[in-house]
């Protein structure tokens, strides 16, 4: 085999729900996964040695070493691999998941680099066994390899599908002018906690353990967008806002605008608005993108599926 491209999504937490933090440093989270129609696309051919290149997106702000978390996958699957042949793999990624956005670019890569590796090397390990291995390099890689609407526990690598009939979503995201470091969230979210535990709007009060929002469950069975909307939550937001003040007026915008409903994606800081139908989301998009309240915005739907081959030869 030549080569091997797979297509994967970037993700959204429709309910992301954080406990205090754990003795390794990550904390245990419930959250509500959905992927969506804005895909990266990365293919793996045989080469002397291991190598990547990385196009689009915010290319330059991505490792072309091995701390590239595609190269990092494939580091751990050959480990589990004795068969591949000798030699390395070069990576392409062509990006559209924006970087260090909340959106877990870095997570799909690796996802998809697991699944073009494995079809490449012919290793015929299952989807779990991928997103074991996955979930050493980064806590998102295992919903990457899933996909659709799925309930995340532990550190959000264990997946639990969620029962969703056929509806699409239509969402709008508005793009940051800047990034925000996951790890410098969790640790603002800790801060604010510690400062203000009582603080209902400084998320689950510290020391609580978080917990699946029924209410959202029922509104995504039910397909209803509007009670959707006015479930989305994620307690990583203050954090962030309080890191980036100017997604205050980004997410004030797109309510203002007509959105059912807005939210910091995951670390952020991507605000992401929920629309009505397709028709909306276009209005929405436009509007917000005249508003001056973002760098750049994107339409997509979802869920869509989890990463897969799209060719091979
Ligand atoms: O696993 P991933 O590389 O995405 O995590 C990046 C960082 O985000 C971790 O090093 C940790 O600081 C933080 N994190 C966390 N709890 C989680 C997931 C991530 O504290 N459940």
């Amino acid at each position: 085999m030549t080569g091997v491209t797979v297509r994967v999504p970037a993700k959204l937490n429709l309910q992301l729900a954080v406990g205090p933090p754990r003795a390794d440093g990550y904390h245990d989270l419930v959250t509500v996964f959905h992927a969506v129609s804005l895909f990266d696309q990365v293919t793996v051919e045989p080469a002397a040695r291991d190598g990547v290149t990385v196009t689009g997106e915010g290319a330059d702000r991505v490792p072309a070493d091995q701390d590239n978390l595609a190269l990092r996958a494939i580091a751990a699957l050959r480990a589990e691999v004795p068969d591949q042949g000798t030699g390395g793999v070069h990576v392409t990624i062509a990006k559209r998941i924006p970087v260090a956005a909340g959106l877990a670019g870095g997570s799909a890569d690796a996802a998809a680099a697991l699944i073009a590796c494995n079809e490449l090397w012919a290793a015929g390990l299952t989807q779990s066994r991928l997103a074991a291995i996955g979930a050493t390099v980064g806590s998102d890689v295992a919903f990457a390899l899933l996909g659709g609407t799925a309930v995340g526990r532990g550190r959000g690598e264990q997946l639990t599908p969620a029962l969703a009939p056929a509806t699409q979503y239509h969402w709008v995201l508005a793009f940051a002018d800047g990034q925000l470091s996951t790890p410098a969230v969790y640790a603002a979210l800790d801060r604010l906690r510690a400062a203000r535990p009582a603080d209902p709007g400084s998320g689950a009060g510290a020391g609580a353990e978080p917990d699946l929002d029924a209410a959202l469950m029922s509104a995504l069975r039910s397909g209803d967008a509007a009670r959707v909307g006015q479930r989305l939550s994620n307690d990583l937001q203050p954090a962030a806002v309080s890191l980036f003040p100017a997604l205050r007026k980004t997410l004030t915008a797109g309510l203002e605008l007509g959105a059912l409903g807005a939210l910091v994606a995951g670390s952020g800081p991507t605000c992401v608005f929920l629309a009505a139908n397709a028709e909306r989301a276009l209005e929405l998009a436009v509007s917000l993108s005249g508003a001056g309240v973002c760098r750049s915005v994107a339409r997509v739907s979802g869920p869509v599926p989890g990463a897969a081959v799209v060719s091979a030869g």
